[in-house]
């Protein structure tokens, strides 16, 4: 069974998701680098191993990417999922691992790219939402995709009502993921883009959550 390492800063929600899909790779800890991270709770509930790697301890980038990188190792996963990290990794870190760390965005990528994604859907004025897993590259949020999910952007939406939308989405695509990655069927077509082998997806479903 494949093994998944999830790095998380905050409250943690698309690592439970995963946690909580019973997929068929194990998932051999979660790491934050975040000591008040909330989602750190639920690891160790669920009896995961959990390490917090402390950015405030770190005096430059490189340091603290090669502590993260020891942390994770130590675990020789097949798959790092970042899952809400925010934090941006070095080049080298991230080459480390290439082609088998995968981030999730609260945005249809390229849209928007970096923070307060609702926020600037809602000021574009777009008519369709979502959110992408996507391969992480040394560049922010860019990547082959993987999978993405939309959302409609209603009448009267905030960025809270939309980001809660978003969330759902999230947490079913997230799982999906990386369930494909666990089952061998993510494939690197070259031009960065990447294929899955037999999702069972039809054509018309992304636009929903609910067909996912
Ligand atoms: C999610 O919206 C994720 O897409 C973004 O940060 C948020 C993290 O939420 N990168 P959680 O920590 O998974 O609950």
């Amino acid at each position: 069974m494949k093994s998944v390492v999830i790095l998380i800063s905050g409250r943690g929600s698309n690592m439970e998701a995963i946690v909580r899909a019973g997929l068929p790779a194990k998932v051999a800890a979660v790491i934050s680098n975040r000591a008040d991270a909330p989602g750190l709770k639920f690891a160790a509930q669920s009896g995961l191993p959990a390490k917090v790697v402390d950015e405030r301890e770190f005096s430059s980038r490189g340091a603290f990417d090669a502590a993260l990188e020891a942390a994770i190792e130590r675990h020789s996963p097949d798959l790092v999922a970042l899952a809400g990290f925010m934090r941006i990794l070095g080049g080298d870190l991230v080459r480390h691992y290439s082609g088998r760390m995968v981030n999730i965005h609260p945005s249809l990528l390229p849209a928007f790219p970096g923070l307060h994604t609702h926020r600037r859907a809602l000021e574009a004025g777009v008519k369709v939402h979502g959110a992408s897993v996507h391969v992480v590259t040394p560049s922010l949020d860019d990547g082959p995709i993987v999978v993405q999910g939309a959302v409609p952007v209603l009448p009267g939406d905030s960025e809270e009502t939309l980001a809660a939308r978003v969330l759902e989405v999230e947490h079913r695509i997230y799982p999906q993921a990386v369930r494909w990655f666990a089952e061998d069927r993510v494939e690197f077509a070259g031009d960065g883009v990447v294929q899955v082998r037999d999702t069972g997806i039809s054509t018309d479903s992304l636009i929903s959550p609910r067909n996912t």
